[in-house]
C-alpha cells in the first residue's frame, strides 16, 4: 500500500511507521514536529516537515504519489491540558483535521484510519466497554475526538470518504527503536519508569477514592506495537472492503495506579516511591476496552498482553534512551528516502 501517515514521528505514529515499512509499504510521513521527533521517523519512510493545516503543503505531498490511505495521527492527547486550554483541543484536534480532509478529498483520496480514543466514552456504564456504548466525554479532549468521529461520519454520506476510527486505551511500552518521549511527560508508566531511574523525586497518584478496589483509578493499557498492528489489519480491511467502521483497541483488563507501580517495581527490581495527591481534572475512574469486535473482525491478536512486559519493553527503551530523543536541529527539514 502507498500510505500517507499524517503524525508520524509522534509517539504511536513512528511505531505504525515503522510496522509498515517492516512489512514493505511505501510510506510517506508529515508530521509539523510540535510533539514528535524527527528521529523517531524511520528512514526508510520519506518524511516531509509540515502542517496538516497548510493546504499549499499538503497539496504538494498528496501530488506526490498516488496515496490508497491515510492515517491521522496528528492530536494533542492530555485531558488535563484540554481542561485548561480547550482552544487548542478543538483548534488542532477538530479544524486540524477538517483541513486534513479537504485537501484529501481534493486529491481524491478518500480512505482514512483516525486516531480516537477511549476519552470519547467517559465515565462507561458498561464495562470493558463496547463500541455501542453511550459516547459521554468528560473532558475536552475526548470531546473534540467524539466531534470529529461524527464529523467523519457525516463526510462518508457527503462525499464517501471511508474511514475506521480506532478507539486507543492507554498506549505504553516501546519497540526496540521508538519509545514514550513527551515533554511534559504527564503519562503515568514513563513516569514510575523516570522514578525508577532516580530523575524524579515520586510518582503522584491522582485519586485515592475511586470506586475501584483500591480507590485508585484504572486503566487498560495496551503495548503501542499491538496498536501499529491494528492500523496495518485496518488499513488492509479499508482498502480491501472499502468499508468503514469503529473499533475499540485495548487489552480488555484493567490495572490500577498501585498495580501498575507493583508491576514496574517487579520489571525493575526497584522501590519506587509514591505520594497521593487529589484527582486529575477530567479524568474518569475507569476504562477498560472491549476488544471483541477488532478481534472477531479485523482478526487483531495482541502481541504483548501482559502488563509486566508491556512496561519491560518501556523499562529497556529508557535505560537504552535515557534523554528520549535527541532535541530535533533548530530547522528541521523534510527528508527525501
Ligand atoms: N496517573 C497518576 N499519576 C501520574 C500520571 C497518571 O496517578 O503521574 C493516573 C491517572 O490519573 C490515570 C492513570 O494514571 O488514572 C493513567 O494516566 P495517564 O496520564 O497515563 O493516561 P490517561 O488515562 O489520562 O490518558 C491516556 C491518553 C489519552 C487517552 C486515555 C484513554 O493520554 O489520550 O489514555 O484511556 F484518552
Amino acid at each position: 500500500m502507498n500510505v500517507l501517515v499524517a503524525g508520524g514521528a509522534g509517539y504511536i505514529g513512528s511505531a505504525t511507521v515503522e510496522k509498515l515499512v517492516d512489512a514493505g509499504h511505501n510510506v510517506v510521513v508529515v508530521d509539523n514536529l510540535s510533539r514528535g521527533h524527527a528521529a523517531a521517523v524511520s528512514k526508510s519512510a520519506r518524511f516531509e516537515v509540515g502542517d496538516i493545516s497548510d493546504r499549499a503543503f499538503m497539496d504538494g505531498v498528496l501530488s506526490s504519489a498516488k496515496f490508497d490511505v491515510v492515517m491521522h495521527f496528528c492530536a494533542f492527547s492530555l485531558v488535563g491540558e484540554s481542561v485548561t486550554d480547550p482552544m487548542k483541543y478543538y483548534e488542532n484536534n477538530v479544524s486540524g483535521g477538517m483541513a486534513l480532509v479537504k485537501a484529501m478529498l481534493a486529491h481524491g483520496v478518500k480512505r482514512l484510519i483516525f486516531s480516537s480514543t477511549a476519552a470519547i466514552f467517559g465515565e462507561p456504564a458498561v464495562v470493558p466497554i463496547p463500541e455501542t456504548a453511550p459516547k459521554q466525554p468528560t473532558n475536552p479532549y475526548g470531546r473534540s475526538k467524539a466531534a470529529f468521529e461524527q464529523f467523519l461520519q457525516d463526510c462518508d454520506t457527503a462525499y464517501g470518504l471511508k474511514s475506521i476510527c480506532l478507539r486507543y486505551f492507554n498506549a505504553a511500552g516501546a519497540t526496540k527503536k521508538v519509545g514514550e518521549c513527551h515533554n511534559p511527560e504527564t503519562h503515568l508508566i514513563p513516569i514510575v519508569l523516570e522514578t525508577a531511574l532516580g530523575r524524579r523525586k515520586e510518582v503522584q497518584i491522582f485519586g485515592r477514592s475511586y470506586l475501584t478496589q483500591d480507590g485508585t483509578g484504572i486503566r487498560d493499557y495496551i503495548h503501542v506495537s499491538d496498536l501499529a498492528q491494528a492500523h496495518i489489519l485496518a488499513a488492509e480491511y479499508l482498502v480491501d472492503s472499502n468499508e468503514g467502521d469503529q473499533f475499540n483497541l485495548g487489552n480488555g483488563h484493567g490495572y490500577s495506579v498501585l498495580e501498575v507501580l507493583e508491576a514496574a517495581e517487579a520489571v525493575t527490581g526497584k522501590k519506587i516511591a509514591r505520594k497521593f495527591a487529589p484527582r486529575r481534572a477530567g479524568d474518569p475512574a475507569i476504562l477498560v476496552a472491549s476488544s471483541d469486535k477488532i478481534r472477531e473482525k479485523l482478526e487483531w491478536e495482541p502481541e504483548y498482553p501482559e502488563l509486566e512486559d508491556i512496561i519491560q519493553s518501556a523499562w529497556d527503551w529508557m535505560q537504552k534512551n535515557p534523554d528520549g530523543y535527541n532535541k530535533p536541529p533548530a530547522k528541521a527539514k523534510s527528508r527525501k528516502k
